[in-house]
């Protein structure tokens, strides 16, 4: 499956969970991939040792809109062109409380500072990279934005603060790329996993004592290459839950089920 082949995608939050399975899954359709996560993970020179030639390994806190410039400079100058972003990168519940789910931490018990942190991390994130990639792509004509969100439950869920606000705002921001960006040719969508995924975020063993039953990360892989393909040019605005991706479909009919219009 080579669809993707001349396609340079950046991959926030590569080195493990969602991030890692979608950059492999990206390099096996042909995309070039510039993977991204925090400095001092060993697990992005994993990705890059098990992906190979086509994944350029970013350590960058993307928090910081100076590394968002360089982490486009440097897929540019190392792949030429950068074609799509997924904007993955997150913290979740499990940073403030390992039993989120069993034992919800309600608002007031939250400091200011894990407040900010998760806002930081997932909503900030998200602007920072679109940001830093939006003026290139709209150069040429071309481009994808893939804000990864969360379940619209998990968004208002008891104890889910500050996880549910923090994509609530993302959610909300990828509605407002795709009505800003219309008419450039490049387009701003959401992808989410479609319930409790099976990575290191979900930790709460009290509630999810079987783990085959949460997500695998690699049902994201279909939906993400058909929209980072030439298939889906023209597919703005749109929610896509990956859980609902059947692949047995062609992949426009996949899409249609699969997919709502992005946000409320
Ligand atoms: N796991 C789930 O159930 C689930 C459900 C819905 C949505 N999501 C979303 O999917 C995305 C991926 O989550 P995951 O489950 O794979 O979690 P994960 O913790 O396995 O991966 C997240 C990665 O993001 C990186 N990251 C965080 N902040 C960063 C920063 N400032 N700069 C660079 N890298 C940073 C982390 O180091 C980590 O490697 C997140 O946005 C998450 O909110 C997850």
């Amino acid at each position: 499956m080579t669809v993707l082949h001349g396609k340079t995608v950046i991959v926030t939050g590569a080195a493990r969970g969602l991030g890692r399975a979608m950059a492999a899954g990206l390099a096996r359709a042909g995309a070039n991939v510039v993977g991204v996560d925090l400095p001092g993970q060993p697990e992005l020179d994993h990705a890059a040792k098990e992906i190979g030639a086509a994944f350029l390994p970013m350590p960058a806190n993307i928090t910081d809109a100076r590394e968002c410039a360089r982490i486009v400079d440097a897929g540019r100058a190392r792949f030429g062109a950068i074609h799509a972003l997924v904007n993955n990168a997150g913290v979740g519940m499990q940073l403030i409380n390992p039993h989120f789910a069993s034992e919800p931490t309600r608002f007031w018990q939250l400091t200011p500072e894990q407040y900010r942190n998760t806002m930081e991390n997932n909503t900030t994130t998200q602007f920072l990279m679109a940001r830093a990639v939006a003026p290139t792509m709209i150069a040429q004509q071309w481009g994808r934005i893939i804000n990864i969100t969360t379940s619209f439950g998990t968004m208002v869920m008891a104890g889910f603060t500050p996880y549910g606000p923090s994509k609530a705002a993302a959610e909300a921001t990828a509605s407002i790329m795709a009505k800003d960006l219309a008419g450039t040719g490049v387009t701003a969508n959401v992808l989410i996993p479609g319930g409790p995924a099976d990575t290191r975020m979900v930790t709460d063993d009290r509630s999810f004592p079987d783990r085959t039953r949460l997500v695998q990360p690699a049902k994201m892989v279909a939906p993400l290459v058909w929209l980072v393909s030439d298939e889906s040019n023209g597919v703005t605005g749109r929610r896509f839950i990956a859980q609902s991706w059947d692949e047995a479909l062609p992949a426009a009919a996949a899409a249609a089920i699969a997919s709502g219009p992005v946000a409320w």
